[in-house]
């Protein structure tokens, strides 16, 4: 097992997690080929003490979980390339309170994870402990929880309808099912910063973003089974299961015909806002993995913000996706924009040239073949 400290300045789930400016700090594990069976993290890592028997791939999703509850980067716990010494007290620290946080939901909440390290510390290393008088010394409130499945659930429309009215607004079932490839090419911005983008999609599954950075190219890919992720200056990596199951229902939520096969069930939520715009809200599950919140304009009918999260032991990450600028192109309606965003920072993806149900080489989904690995070289970042 070879462990390879990278800036990750990559692309997940078609989607950029950081470039130089939102730059992740990460550790990522070389899976070790043909091994089929997962390792837990006192396998793979040297210092385990309290996550142990987790699988290895959650460690890293923990740790960033981490860092959005505390507001923190990594180094806040960590000496840099030598993440399993102790040497910090701040990471003597979060092992207590990984202890305190189960024995906290073991004691009093019948062992669900109710209290979470961002339930206390909100985004800051000491949590608030006193009431905050808020600038127009009105009481502070805290914004308002997920919207949940409620008794007015009832004079809804249908998870059915409301699907079928999307399907109808970008343009017909059979119009939707008719696109089975598409070429984006575009802008990707994070903060005040652009780069060429471009989006190679295949119905049902497949998908291919990559992003020029001035020092190389990222790519984000997915092709059904195989998912991998490449940084300037490193081979491909093997993205982790919840980084393939988040790109495939990227992919896959692309081609509106897909979005009923994805989902085992779709439950009506609480209708909700965003912004000024009314939206029903469907939660579409599936086995062994957290909801997917699912927001639709009732206005336009279309799909608006998809919300998902990624389970780790300690919490759940989420990312949000905004699509906006909905175009037709070939009787179809689709969004030249969408936005994601993370609680480490966000980036916008805006396409300007489309071009549909053109053939794409098989090629253009392969994962790259590995090259020679050189852990020395590192991208600008
Ligand atoms: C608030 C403190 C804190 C922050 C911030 C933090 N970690 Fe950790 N990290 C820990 C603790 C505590 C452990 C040990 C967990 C255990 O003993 O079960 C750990 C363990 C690790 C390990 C295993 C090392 C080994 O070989 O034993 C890695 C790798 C790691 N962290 C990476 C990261 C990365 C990458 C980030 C930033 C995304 C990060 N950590 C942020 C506290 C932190
Ligand atoms: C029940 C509330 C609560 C929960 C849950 C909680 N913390 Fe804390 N944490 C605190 C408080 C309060 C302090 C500040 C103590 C102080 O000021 O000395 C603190 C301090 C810390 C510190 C030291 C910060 C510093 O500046 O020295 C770290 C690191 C930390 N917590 C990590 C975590 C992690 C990681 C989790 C989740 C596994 C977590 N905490 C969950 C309440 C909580």
């Amino acid at each position: 097992m070879r462990l390879k400290r990278t800036l990750l300045s990559t692309c997940v789930a078609g989607a950029v997690l950081g470039s130089g400016t939102v730059a992740l700090w990460a550790q990522s594990t070389q899976p070790s080929a043909g091994n089929a069976a997962p390792k837990t993290t006192e396998q793979v890592y040297k210092n385990i003490q309290i996550l142990k028997g987790v699988l290895a791939d959650q460690l890293i999703p923990a740790m960033q979980f981490i860092t959005a509850s505390l507001g923190v980067q990594c180094d806040f716990c960590h000496l840099e390339n030598a993440f399993e010494k102790d040497d910090k007290e701040t990471k003597q620290t979060a092992r207590k309170m990984m202890r305190m946080m189960f024995a906290i939901n073991k004691d009093n909440f019948d062992g669900h994870r109710e209290v979470t390290c961002y339930a206390c510390h909100r985004g800051a290393h000491k949590p608030v402990i006193t009431p905050i008088i808020s600038e127009d010394g009105g009481q502070f409130v805290a914004e308002e929880k997920m919207p949940r499945e409620g008794p007015d659930t009832a004079s809804l429309p249908t998870a059915d309808q409301i699907l079928g009215t999307y399907l109808q607004s970008v343009g017909g079932t059979a119009a939707a099912a008719r696109i089975s490839t598409r070429i984006q090419k575009g802008t990707l911005t994070v903060g005040s910063e652009h780069f060429p983008v471009e989006v190679l999609a295949q119905a049902p599954a497949k998908r291919v973003t990559t992003v020029r950075f001035p020092g190389g190219d990222s790519v984000t890919g997915i092709n059904g089974e195989e998912g991998w992720l490449t940084t300037p200056g490193h081979a491909a990596d093997d993205m982790s299961p919840s980084e393939r199951d988040a790109a495939r229902m990227d992919a896959e939520l692309f081609f509106p015909a897909s979005l009923t096969l994805i989902f085992k069930e779709l439950r009506v939520e609480r209708p909700s806002r965003i912004d000024d715009r009314e939206v029903y809200v469907l939660a579409g599950t599936r086995e062994n993995v957290p909801p997917v919140e699912l927001f639709f304009d009732q206005q336009s009918g279309l799909l608006v913000r998809v919300l998902r999260f990624e389970e780790t032991p300690l919490g759940r990450n989420p990312t949000e996706i905004d699509y906006a600028d909905y175009r037709e192109e070939g009787g179809v309606k689709t969004p030249f924009r969408w936005t994601v965003s993370r609680p480490n920072g966000r980036f916008t993806i805006q396409i300007d040239r489309m071009q549909q149900n053109v053939p794409i080489g098989e090629d253009k989904f392969a994962k790259p073949a590995p090259v020679a690995q050189s852990d020395s070289q590192r991208g600008p970042g």
